[in-house]
């Protein structure tokens, strides 16, 4: 607010000089010197010297989260703890600190991108924290960042980038996205002298592919295969609005262990220590009925899992494809690309080189098919009928 007053009042002389000016014509003189250089301001004010500083909302109570006592209106101690076990906090990734990767892995370098300045190297670092998701102190509450639709980079030649738009999802999704790959695989060279030349070990778009998994792009789709769609996930109400949230933050039983929240983790440890996942989300209205509590779930596409649950299904499909691949040679015992600049790794026709980059698309998506069944099975399978093509 203060900062539009200021301009308005800077833009109202300025018209009253330029009328004063342009009542009294004349010759215009020759240029004055140059003024000196004004204030810096106020650390915080617009052209200080934390410029990239958002700031504190006016009238802003701190003791509305920074009470140590009893907070039953953000909880924010409890948030900071469930935080703390979450991998945005652990995950130890906040190293890649560097511009090109500061964007994702960086409170600092996420509060560029988001402000749309440049991405610089942020050497002191912080890992996803409050400040990336919400601005607590401009805006006084916790509402998240407004990040509007998501574009994606398509990875595969001829696809179009892809829009995400899953309501609150598309926080996640601004840095849950893939990175751009080169050379991108192309489902229409399929004659047997296309060559794709492949020289890095890395021949995957990066590993935030969940949103395209969830919505059901981003694969690669042969063009001899019959793709059917995508799992319910893809489409229901409660998740184009609340995307990855509804799932990931529910809160779990009270006693039970800490999941769900600000953890974002679906599989947590109860309060035996034992692996248990959290269901809340899945039972939301209009969702999976009250009781629903099997992460292996047999669904709407047992006809593909053959009756087998969801996660086992596609964990089989994926040890198949990894022993095609490692029988070709293509990736290594460790799991990465065989190849390297001195190394090349060339595949023909290029349209097979979809199979090797399905594989690290579901891998990387981390959920075992359980964003979006259909559509993981699907790329899996047409891989492996790819590869058993003689
Ligand atoms: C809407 C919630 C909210 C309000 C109101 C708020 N803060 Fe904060 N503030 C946070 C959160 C969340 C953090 C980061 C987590 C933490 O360190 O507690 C933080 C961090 C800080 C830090 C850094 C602490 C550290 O250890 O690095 C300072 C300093 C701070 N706030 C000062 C203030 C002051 C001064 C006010 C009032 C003018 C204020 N805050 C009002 C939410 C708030
Ligand atoms: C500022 C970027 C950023 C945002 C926004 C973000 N994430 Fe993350 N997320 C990451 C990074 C980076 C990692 C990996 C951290 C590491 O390895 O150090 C990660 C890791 C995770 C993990 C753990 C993955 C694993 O391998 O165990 C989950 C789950 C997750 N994020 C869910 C979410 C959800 C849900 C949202 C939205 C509410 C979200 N993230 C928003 C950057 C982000
Ligand atoms: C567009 C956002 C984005 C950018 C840019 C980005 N990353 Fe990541 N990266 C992620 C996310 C999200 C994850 C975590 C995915 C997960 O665990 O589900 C991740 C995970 C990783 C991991 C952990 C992989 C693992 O197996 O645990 C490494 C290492 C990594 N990134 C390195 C880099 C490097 C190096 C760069 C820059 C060259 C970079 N990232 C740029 C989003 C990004
Ligand atoms: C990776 C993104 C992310 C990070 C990091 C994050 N939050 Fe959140 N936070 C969210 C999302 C998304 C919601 C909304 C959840 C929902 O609607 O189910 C939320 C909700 C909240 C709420 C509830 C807001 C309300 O009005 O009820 C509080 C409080 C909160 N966060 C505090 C924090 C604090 C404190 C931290 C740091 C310790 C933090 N958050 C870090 C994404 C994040
Ligand atoms: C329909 C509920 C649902 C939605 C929506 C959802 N997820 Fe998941 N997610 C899951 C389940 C279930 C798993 C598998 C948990 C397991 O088996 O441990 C999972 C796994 C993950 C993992 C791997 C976590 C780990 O510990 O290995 C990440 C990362 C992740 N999801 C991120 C996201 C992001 C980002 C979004 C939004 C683009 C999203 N999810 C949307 C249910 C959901």
């Amino acid at each position: 607010m203060k900062k539009t007053n200021y301009l308005f009042k800077l833009i109202l002389a300025g018209m009253l000089i330029a009328g004063i000016f342009a009542a009294c014509e004349g010759p215009m003189g020759p240029e004055g010197p140059q003024g000196p250089k004004g204030d810096t301001g106020d650390p915080g004010e617009p052209g200080g010297s934390f410029v990239n500083w958002e700031g504190f909302k006016e009238g802003i109570i701190c003791a509305d989260c920074h009470n140590p006592d009893y907070d039953t209106t953000y909880f924010v101690w409890a948030r900071k703890y469930q935080w703390d076990l979450s991998k945005h906090a652990f995950g130890g990734d906040f190293d890649r600190n560097q511009s090109s990767c500061a964007q994702c892995h960086t409170t600092e370098g996420y509060i560029q991108f988001i402000q749309g300045r440049p991405v610089t190297n942020n050497v002191n670092a912080s890992p996803p924290g409050c400040f990336s998701c919400h601005s607590p102190h401009s805006t006084a509450d916790f509402s998240i960042r407004d990040v509007g639709p998501v574009t994606i980079t398509s990875a595969v030649e001829g696809v179009p980038d892809f829009v995400f738009d899953y309501g609150k999802g598309n926080l996640c999704a601004s840095c849950h996205k893939t990175r751009t790959l080169n050379p991108k695989p192309d489902p229409t060279k399929t004659a047997p002298t296309d060559t794709i030349t492949i020289t890095t070990s890395r021949w995957y778009p990066h590993y935030g592919v969940q949103a395209q998994m969830l919505a059901g792009t981003g694969g690669f789709e042969f063009t001899d295969y019959n793709y059917t769609g995508n799992s319910i996930h893809t489409v229901a109400a409660a998740i184009k609005s609340d995307g990855c949230a509804i799932c990931h933050m529910a809160d779990p039983n009270a006693g039970g262990g800490i999941g769900g929240g600000h953890t974002m983790n679906i599989e947590y440890l109860n309060t035996s220590g034992n692996p248990v996942y959290l269901y809340t989300g899945c039972t939301v209205a209009g969702c999976h009925p009250a009781g629903f509590n099997n992460i292996d779930y047999i669904g709407a596409s047992s006809g593909l899992t053959g009756g087998l649950g969801s996660q086992t299904a596609t964990k089989a499909y994926l040890d198949t494809l990894q022993t095609l691949l490692l029988d070709r040679g293509w990736i290594t015992a460790s799991g990465s690309v065989n190849a390297s600049s001195n190394n090349p790794l060339k595949i023909a026709p290029v349209s097979r080189s979809g199979a090797l980059f399905n594989y690290f698309f579901v891998e990387h998506d981390l959920s075992h098919g359980s964003h979006n069944t259909r559509y993981a099975i699907e790329l899996l399978k047409s891989s492996i009928d790819e590869l058993r093509k003689p």
